[in-house]
């Protein structure tokens, strides 16, 4: 257990529909704490997704094509068994404005409720993304609305493309 932890490898699971500057920043930051990061696109049954696992995955590969110490794979069973798989024993999750808080306890608990050593680990958003998710960028984007400024470069190009079959807007 204690040499698991040792390993500093870090699960960061999530829906990432799409990968947001959030997530960017937060795999940034937790780049510095941990040896290796396995970003994991697993699956949430209360979420209807706007992109494939396939589009997601190639969208957070492409961002992170130059990281060392990254990986992306998706998992559709539940999260402990990926962690026991993978033998990572920490899981890394985002926390913004207080209404995160109690479905991420939640989630932990449950989470460790089945899986005794490991720990779920929370970095606080960052200040200028404290407000930003995928749900309300895909509304905004949906109406026509610029998210520039919320996503990567490579997500808000296919976020005008799936909401604009036309392609009139720029
Ligand atoms: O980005 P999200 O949608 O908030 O992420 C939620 C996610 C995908 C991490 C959560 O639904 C999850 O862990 N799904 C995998 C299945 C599982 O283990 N469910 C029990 C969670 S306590």
């Amino acid at each position: 257990m204690q040499e698991n932890f040792a390993k500093r490898i870090a699960i960061y699971p999530g829906s990432f529909d799409p990968i947001t500057n959030g997530h960017v920043d937060i795999i940034k930051r937790a780049s510095r704490i941990f040896n290796e990061i396995i970003i994991l696109i697993a699956h949430n049954p209360d979420k209807v997704y706007l992109f494939t696992i396939e589009e997601r995955m190639e969208m957070i590969r492409e961002i992170f094509r130059d990281t060392e110490g990254l990986k992306v794979d998706c998992y559709s069973g539940l999260l402990v068994d990926y962690l026991k798989m993978s033998g990572a024993n920490i899981i890394l999750r985002g926390m913004r404005a207080l209404s995160d808080f109690e479905y991420e306890f939640q989630m932990a608990l449950m989470n460790r409720r089945q899986t005794k050593n490991i720990e779920t680990v929370f970095l606080m958003s960052g200040f200028k993304w404290f407000y930003t998710s995928s749900k309300l960028i895909k509304e905004v984007a949906s109406l026509g609305g610029s998210v520039k400024s919320l996503v990567p470069d490579n997500v808000n190009q296919k976020l005008i493309e799936k909401y604009d079959v036309n392609n009139t807007r720029g």
